[in-house]
């Protein structure tokens, strides 16, 4: 599983969002260390607040399953339904999400404008000096 692969599955998943209040479509790949792949997409609400995230579909449907281990996550995000992309980064609420279940030194995230044009960073940089399981002197569930 390379890269282009999870963007293709999270550009799938994108066709999936359910968003006629903001118009703004997000897919997510997430990939397991079994190599297993749970995909999600943002779904909106009336009640705004009740909105989820791509990214946290993806996750919520992995670990609802049984799965805790991750590597990396692709997201493709932009306004309609063309492929009009972002770098579309994860909200403040799914790194933290991220944070309970991956390792931020080595969990992947994929911002995919195309499968050829993308950027990658760990979870670390995208949300430094998290709070995590640790500071609660819990281990992380991420490790095989
Ligand atoms: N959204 C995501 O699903 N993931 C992101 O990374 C950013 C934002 C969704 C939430 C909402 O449905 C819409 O995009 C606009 O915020």
């Amino acid at each position: 599983m390379n890269q282009q692969e999870l963007i293709r599955a999270a550009l799938e998943a994108r066709k999936r969002s359910y968003s006629p209040y903001s118009g703004f479509q997000v897919g997510a790949a997430l990939l397991a260390r079994d190599g297993r792949i749970f995909t999600g997409c943002n779904i909106e609400n009336a009640g705004y607040s009740s909105t989820i995230c791509a990214e946290r579909t993806a996750i919520f449907k992995a670990v609802s399953e049984g799965v805790r281990n991750f590597a990396a996550i692709a997201i493709a995000g932009g306004p309609g339904e063309g492929e009009q992309l972002q770098y579309c980064a994860p909200c403040g609420v799914c790194r933290q999400v991220m944070m309970e279940f991956c390792d931020p030194e080595t969990f992947q995230i994929i911002l995919g404008k195309s499968q050829e044009d993308y950027r990658q960073y760990t979870l670390k940089e995208l949300l430094p000096l998290g709070f995590g399981p640790e500071n609660l002197g819990k281990e992380r569930m991420c490790d095989d």
